[in-house]
């Protein structure tokens, strides 16, 4: 099963669209995207009948739909509808808030259970820097949590700041597939662009593409590339 990203042009880098019930990491510098391509993504399920969650830290559901009150592709339509969940999993003040899961456990087992409980098909998680609240030993209870939601039936985007841009993290290895977008000054302006690092059982262009942003969002331009 194929699943649209949503986001025009990205489908036809990827044979169509992402394999389905599986986990990919969005990565990429400061501004590059990560957050929009997110976004399109969840309206496009969330337009499909499907159900989604949306987890961020530090913010709330309405200073997301204003991060991204530019684009018009629909978004705050359906962060209203209850085809879309949303969970803010950490306060300003960094108090962390998983009571909304229950009181079973630590984030890995309530976010499996909550995932289970609300058949959730499309999930994005913005982003793994959250996970720094509740894990004692990142490196270790990371692989947990990604096995974990490797096993769910969702379709999920874990968004990853590449805090050293020159070394994977463990999510990349452990990811099927690893979507990179990259934002670099050329000839006096930003070029962006958006790579697929790898995608398990698909075949794949590993080119930089162009990408572009404007009142509809974020599109790729398949057919043109973009040197570093
Ligand atoms: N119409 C537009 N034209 C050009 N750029 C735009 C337009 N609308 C928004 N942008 C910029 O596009 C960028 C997209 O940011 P987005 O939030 O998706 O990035 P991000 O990778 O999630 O960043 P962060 O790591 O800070 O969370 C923002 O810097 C925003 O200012
Ligand atoms: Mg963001």
């Amino acid at each position: 099963m194929r699943v649209s990203s949503g986001v025009p042009g990205f489908d036809d880098l990827v044979e169509g669209g992402l394999p389905g019930h599986r986990l990919y990491v969005v990565s990429g510098p400061p501004g590059s995207g990560k957050t929009t391509f997110s976004s399109q993504f969840i309206t496009q399920g969330a337009r499909s009948g499907e159900n989604c969650l949306y987890v961020t830290m530090h913010e709330s559901k309405e200073e997301l739909i204003n991060d991204m009150s530019n684009f018009e592709f629909g978004f705050s339509k359906v962060m209203r509808s209850d085809r879309v969940q949303f969970l803010n999993l950490v306060t300003e003040s960094g108090k962390r808030t998983i009571t909304q899961f229950g009181t079973d456990g630590g984030l890995t087992s309530r976010l499996k259970a909550f995932i289970e409980k609300n058949d959730i098909d499309r999930a994005v998680i913005d982003s793994t820097m959250l996970l720094q609240h509740f894990f004692a030993d990142m490196s270790e209870e990371i692989t947990g949590f990604l096995s974990t939601l490797k096993q769910t039936d969702t379709t999920t985007l874990l968004i990853s700041e590449m805090t050293d841009p020159t070394s994977y993290a463990d999510e990349h290895y452990l990811a099927h597939g690893v979507i990179f977008f990259h934002n670099f000054m050329e000839s006096g302006g930003m070029t962006r662009g958006v790579q697929i690092i790898k995608m398990r059982g698909t075949k794949i262009d590993c080119d930089i593409h162009k990408i572009g942003f404007s009142d509809r969002g974020l599109r790729v331009f398949p057919d043109e590339k973009v040197k570093r």
